[in-house]
């Protein structure tokens, strides 16, 4: 079988820590393997596999010979680095939102719209990580019933914000309880008890950058110019996995039962829908394993063809690392690299 040099840009973070994880975990044929990160992680050790491996300071020289670059990073390293990448014969498969909306590269759930990874032309964007558990959650419901519209909140995890994300409400917690003042960088406030409705900077009609991913990243995986998406976005003290409340409406009915049998054979989902036991989706079960949880599922009482359900999801593994690592396989499969 052939096997392929993989390189991890921002190995040392959340995203890259994972995806060194699924690489490991789903056996992807590696031959050479390189981590990149920034300088002043430069020279750390890291086992896979029963190897050791040292981690290097990403540069643009960093690419030469490589099959596949993974990148988990934040959008200017990527846009500094993704490009050097490519030009060195690496496909790039990108964790950041520089090149999501850029019309030369794929926007790819491996469960909604594989086949565009075929259009790549160097680099395959992963989509938003909130956007990729809705659209897991909803791709055979909309295969069955197109969905016009989309009424989605969502309750987001720390981890969410990276690895600084996850030590604050670590260190928030700790001082709270020792009676000291809780200090905020990684977010606008305190998240320790405590819920933040803004994710990203907002727009001139007041929704955050986080809010109108799911529209214009929903439209470019479904194909769907037209889907109108309203959403909200929050930030929760929760360590991992994103939840969210969403509400669609379609242009034909789907009765509960129809809604249940499709999230049942869908690829990805995990139907958890038993009220009378007091069995739905939680962060806290959903989190360290790739299927997207989906349950209370209801009708709109408000509206007509209207269907209401509760999902959640690792977002640093399928919302992120995961994600990326089944694009790498579609690759594999389709001999694109
Ligand atoms: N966290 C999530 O749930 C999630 C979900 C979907 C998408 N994403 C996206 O994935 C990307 C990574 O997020 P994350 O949460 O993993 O962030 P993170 O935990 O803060 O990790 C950032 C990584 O980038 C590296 N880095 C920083 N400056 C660098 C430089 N100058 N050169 C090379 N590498 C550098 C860091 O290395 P050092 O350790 O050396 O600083 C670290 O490995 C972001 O674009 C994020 O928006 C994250």
């Amino acid at each position: 079988m052939k096997k392929y040099n993989v390189a991890i840009l921002g190995a040392t973070g959340a995203v890259g820590k994972e995806m060194l994880e699924i690489l490991g975990e789903r056996n992807f044929p590696i031959n050479e393997l390189k981590l990149l990160a920034s300088k002043k992680s430069a020279g750390g050790e890291v086992e896979f596999k029963g190897k050791k491996y040292i981690i290097e300071e990403a540069t643009e020289n960093s690419f030469e010979n490589i099959d596949v670059m993974l990148c988990a990073a934040e959008n200017d390293i990527s846009i500094t680095l993704s490009p050097a990448a490519v030009m060195a014969g690496a496909v790039v498969i990108d964790n950041s939102s520089a090149y999501r909306m850029d019309e030369n590269v794929p926007l790819v759930v491996p469960e909604v719209n594989p086949e565009d990874v075929k259009k790549h032309k160097g680099i395959i964007a992963n989509p938003n990580c909130s956007t990729i558990i809705a659209l897991t959650a909803l791709n055979e419901l909309n295969s069955y019933a197109k969905i016009n519209r989309m009424i989605v909140s969502t309750y987001q995890a720390v981890s969410g914000a990276g690895i600084n994300g996850i030590k604050e409400l670590d260190k928030q917690v700790k001082d709270i309880n020792e009676g000291k003042e809780a200090v905020a960088n990684a977010f606008q406030y305190q998240i320790a008890y405590n819920l933040i409705p803004q994710i990203g900077d907002f727009d001139e009609i007041g929704y955050s950058q986080e809010e109108m991913k799911m529209q214009n990243e929903g439209r470019k995986i479904l194909h769907n110019p037209n889907l109108k998406v309203n959403c909200t976005c929050i930030r929760v003290p929760v360590y991992r996995s994103h939840s969210e409340s969403i509400t669609i409406e379609t242009e034909k009915e789907i009765t509960v039962e129809k809604a249940r049998e499709l999230l049942n054979n869908a690829e990805g989902v995990k139907l958890i829908d038993d009220l009378q036991n007091k069995k739905y989706p939680m962060p806290i079960e959903s989190s360290d394993q790739d299927l997207i949880y989906v349950g209370r599922i209801r009708k709109d009482i408000s509206s007509d063809n209207s269907l209401v359900l509760w999902c959640c999801g690792d977002q640093i593994r399928k919302g992120a690392a995961t994600n990326a690592v089944q694009i790498a396989e579609v690759l594999v499969k389709e001999n694109l690299i």
